[in-house]
C-alpha cells in the first residue's frame, strides 16, 4: 500500500457509517463523503503562501458557475483535478502544459498552501485551486459539458469493504463527472490499489457516454503524469501503478 485511507486511521462513528445524522430528534440524510476533515498542521512556509497567493490564486467556493476566462484572465482548455494532496503532480503538469488552464480541487488546507508555495516558487499562471467537496464544486461551480479533462490521482482507496462506498469512482460520480465534460474531453484516473482499479475501469467501462482510450484494459501512464515519490518507492516495492483514460464520445 503506497497511499493510506484516512479511514483507517481514525474510524467513522455509526452516524457517519450509515451516512445519516441525528438532528434535533429528526433522521436527516447526509451524504457519505469520500473523505474525512482532519486538523493536519499547516507549516509556516505554507502559511506564508496562503497568505500571499491565496487571493489571487484561490477561487471561493459559490453556487454560481465558474467563469474560468476572469477566473485565468484568458480562454484555454480547462482540466479540473480532484484531491490534489499536496500538489506536486498539479504544479509539474501545469508547467509542461502552460496553454491549458488547471483547476485543482483540494479539502486539506496543509494541500492548499503546499500547491501555493509551488506556484509562488514557480511563478505558474495556469492553475487555479478551490477548497472545498468536489462533489459539490463539479455540482455547482462547473457547467455542464464545459470540461476538456478531469485528473483524479490515487483518490482514497478506503481500503476497508465497508468503507468502500467512500470511494469517489463510483457510478453516480462518473454521471456527474461525465455530465461536465465537453464531447472529445478525457477522465484520467491512476490508483496503486488493485481492487480500486478493478472499481474504476468497471465502473468507467459501464457508462456508454464514455469509450477506453486503451480498447478494453488500462492504459500506459501517459507522459505528462510525472511519477510520484510515494509510486516511485511502491513500484520499487514491487507494487503495481494502474492508469486509465477514457474519453467522452
Ligand atoms: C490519497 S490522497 C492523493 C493525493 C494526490 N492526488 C497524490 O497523488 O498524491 C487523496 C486526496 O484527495 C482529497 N479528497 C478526497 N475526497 C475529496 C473531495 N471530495 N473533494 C476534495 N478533495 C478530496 C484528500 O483530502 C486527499 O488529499
Amino acid at each position: 500500500m503506497i497511499h493510506d485511507s484516512p479511514s483507517d486511521q481514525d474510524d467513522k462513528s455509526e452516524s457517519d457509517e450509515t451516512g445519516e445524522a441525528q438532528d434535533s430528534g429528526t433522521l436527516r440524510h447526509r451524504r457519505i463523503r469520500s473523505f474525512v476533515t482532519r486538523a493536519g498542521r499547516v507549516s509556516t512556509g505554507q502559511r506564508r503562501a496562503l497568505d500571499e497567493f491565496g487571493p489571487r490564486f484561490v477561487m471561493p467556493f459559490t453556487p454560481q458557475p465558474l467563469d474560468w476566462d476572469a477566473a485565468f484572465g484568458r480562454t484555454a482548455p480547462r482540466v479540473l483535478e480532484i484531491g490534489f494532496g499536496m500538489g506536486a503532480t498539479t504544479a509539474e503538469i501545469a508547467s509542461a502544459r502552460p496553454a491549458d488552464d488547471f483547476l485543482g480541487i483540494e479539502v486539506h488546507e496543509p494541500g492548499v498552501g503546499a500547491l501555493l508555495k509551488l506556484i509562488g516558487e514557480q511563478e505558474l499562471t495556469n492553475i487555479r485551486v478551490v477548497q472545498h467537496d468536489a462533489v459539490e464544486v463539479l455540482e455547482h461551480m462547473i457547467a455542464p459539458d464545459s470540461l476538456d479533462g478531469v485528473h483524479i490521482y490515487f483518490p482514497d482507496p478506503w481500503h476497508k469493504a465497508r468503507h468502500h462506498k467512500r470511494r469517489l469512482i463510483q457510478p453516480k460520480f462518473v454521471a456527474l463527472l461525465v455530465s461536465r465534460l465537453k464531447p472529445g474531453g478525457y477522465i484520467h484516473l491512476a490508483t496503486d490499489w488493485q481492487n480500486y482499479a478493478e472499481q474504476m475501469l468497471e465502473v468507467l467501462s459501464a457508462k456508454p457516454a464514455l469509450e477506453n482510450t486503451v480498447g478494453s484494459d488500462y492504459a500506459p501512464r501517459p507522459d505528462y503524469r510525472p511519477v510520484t515519490k510515494f509510486e516511485r518507492r511502491g513500484l520499487k516495492l514491487g507494487h503495481g501503478v494502474w492508469d486509465l483514460v477514457f474519453k467522452h464520445r
